[in-house]
């Protein structure tokens, strides 16, 4: 590997070699073969009405409480656009996507950030911080696999989350693209399933688990949040790609998508493993905690070590990584996340060398 080819840990997304290509293109012939006239129409916005009724299935819920978007990314600000003035209190945990911070942000949101321990979000804090006062709109939680710091929400603090939504009257928000991509253990219920009282809205996505250019994803939720956003998706857009969706419907139906994600969940598995033993191998007075599924492992350093210092150290030997301090509003200037999805396996130990001597540099 040469020296200048760029090694990056930044990317949440799959390498090339675990997309289905083959697979993808198949499906692209079945869906312009078995509907021309749907998929090359306009559409609604709901979504492709035979991916939608998939999707409701796969939830357990009815068709209408379904919409369809261009990736999760647009379904989550569907959501905090239509819940959220500025003004309003949310809790994000503590760290969170870096997206979810910035959008919030745009949209003048005060954004409580609760930490996220090793089970979790701590609900231990979220309820002090309710019983202090705050009346969050919503509560942003992505349960499994958390990006950026790859840990999953206990099965017991997804009922106290319930309960604490149904108390103060709040949102959850549950934003899981990553549950499918598990290397080990038992899949929780989602709290969308465990929810009998319409306090929760779940998005998800085919980005992790098929590939993100289909930029197919979607929202979950009571018609009473489900129909406002339609009707702005309509004036915004008529309907997110209709090809795209067929495309992914005839992907999932044909199992493809489940072949798919057994691929991802494997390599990435191994590639989670690997730079695992990388990092304790190679970089002395690290500490990360190695995550069940999903595609990020968050490192923190010793306190010598500043991502300010770090980052352009690291770009000069060419590897990209990202700052913990993206994922906060205060803090994280001696962590960082590190994708192993966009990496195979013979770049790892590579990259983590370079990074080792980039700490190195930053401590000298
Ligand atoms: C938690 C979370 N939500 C949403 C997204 C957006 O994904 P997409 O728009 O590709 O579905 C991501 C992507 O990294 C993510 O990590």
């Amino acid at each position: 590997m040469s020296p200048a080819q760029l090694i990056s840990f930044a990317r949440g997304a799959p390498s090339l070699d675990i997309i289905d290509i083959a697979g993808l293109k198949a499906a692209a012939v079945r869906a312009f073969d078995a509907d021309p006239a749907g998929v090359t129409a306009y559409g609604t916005s709901t979504g492709y009405p035979p991916l939608r009724k998939w999707i409701a299935d796969k939830h357990g819920v009815a068709v209408e409480n379904v919409l369809i978007t261009n990736g999760s990314l647009q379904a989550d600000a569907f959501l905090f656009d239509h819940l959220v003035k500025p003004g309003d209190d949310v809790v994000v945990e503590k760290p969170t996507y870096d997206r979810t911070l910035l959008n919030l942000r745009t949209l003048g949101a005060k954004v409580h950030q609760v930490t996220l321990e090793p089970d979790g979000i701590s609900t231990a804090e979220l309820r002090s911080l309710l019983d202090s006062g705050v009346r969050p709109k919503l509560a942003h939680i992505i349960p499994n696999y958390q990006n950026p710091a790859g840990v999953t929400l206990s099965l017991a603090k997804r009922h106290e989350l319930l309960a604490l939504a149904e108390e103060f009257g709040f949102t959850i928000f549950e934003d899981d693209p990553y549950a499918d991509i598990r290397f080990r253990g038992e899949a929780l219920p989602s709290m969308l399933s465990l929810d009998t009282k319409g306090v929760v809205v779940h998005a998800c996505s085919f980005t992790k688990t098929i590939c993100p250019g289909v930029r197919v994803g979607y929202l979950v939720g009571p018609a009473g949040v489900i129909d406002p956003i339609a009707k702005k998706a309509t004036n915004l857009y008529i309907s997110a790609g209709q090809v795209a969706q067929g495309l992914v419907h005839e992907f999932c139906v044909s199992g493809d998508v489940d072949k798919s994600i057994a691929t991802v969940s494997a390599a990435l598995g191994e590639r989670a493993r690997i730079l695992g033993e990388s990092l304790r191998t190679r970089i002395p007075g690290v500490r990360f905690t190695e995550p069940d599924g999903g595609y990020f492992l968050w490192v923190d350093f010793p306190e010598d070590v500043h991502v300010d210092k770090l980052l352009p150290e690291a770009a000069n030997r060419g590897v990209a990584i990202v700052k913990g301090s993206d994922f906060l509003l205060e803090g994280g200037e001696h962590s960082v996340r590190l994708a192993f999805s966009a990496v195979t396996v013979d770049e790892i130990d590579e990259g983590v060398r370079r990074l080792a001597e980039a700490v190195e540099a930053v401590r000298g």
